[in-house]
């Protein structure tokens, strides 16, 4: 990784394996670029820790120290401006941005999903598909738009549900996939490989 490849920060809340994979990535040169920031709004985030151990500055921004949610991302917006971020990743962010933070970063933030958008949005994307009955799932990684879990899609993996799996099972199966899955993504990004028409994406190759 040379000391041009773009900057780059992930938004986490919670345990950071998507982060993990992320910094993994980056020093084996699969992906070129440099995770510049790491930021949770949760004060005890294993993604922290993660990101400490691998030399990466790391901020708690919680919240509740903000008066207002405006407040709050003018933070999140400062950190990540200071930083010289380029693209930001989201990987188990569990806060929705507002349509402010969206377009200041318009067209360059990501979001993974674990279910096969647009089925099952929202907080528990493989919970859901194992509660609906369906036999396939999957992971999704899309850029994000003003709507929670709505953005033009980049990329997507599917995987069956055995009749076996639990929720645990299946979020077993579905991180292996993220795992391998946002790299990828974010390097076609880094790129300039993304080609964005409405809802469309093209990748160039
Ligand atoms: C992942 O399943 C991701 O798809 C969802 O939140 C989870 C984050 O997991 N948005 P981790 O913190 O990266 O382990």
């Amino acid at each position: 990784m040379t000391r041009h490849a773009p900057a780059i920060a992930v938004l986490c809340s919670g345990q950071g394996t998507n982060l993990q994979a992320i910094l993994d990535a980056a020093r084996r040169g699969r992906l070129t670029a440099r995770v510049a920031l790491v930021l949770s709004d949760r004060p005890g985030a294993k993604a922290l820790e993660r990101a400490r151990r691998a030399g990466v500055a790391a901020y708690d921004v919680d919240p509740k120290g903000y008066p207002t949610k405006a407040a709050y991302e003018r933070e999140l917006i400062r950190l990540c401006e200071a930083a010289g971020v380029r693209f930001i990743c989201l990987a188990g962010f569990m806060r929705v941005l507002s349509p402010v933070f969206v377009h200041r970063f318009r067209s360059r933030i990501l979001n993974i999903h674990p279910a096969l958008l647009p089925a099952f949005p929202g907080t528990h994307g493989a919970r859901d598909a194992l509660a609906w009955g369906v036999k396939v799932t999957g992971v999704t990684v899309h850029l994000v738009d003003e709507h929670v879990d709505h953005g033009p899609i980049l990329l997507q993996e599917a995987t069956p549900i055995a009749p076996n799996d639990t929720e645990a099972t299946l979020l077993a199966k579905l991180h292996r996939i993220e795992h391998r899955l946002y790299p990828r993504a974010i390097q076609w990004m880094v790129d300039g490989k993304v080609r964005v028409r409405g809802r469309t994406v093209r990748v160039v190759r």
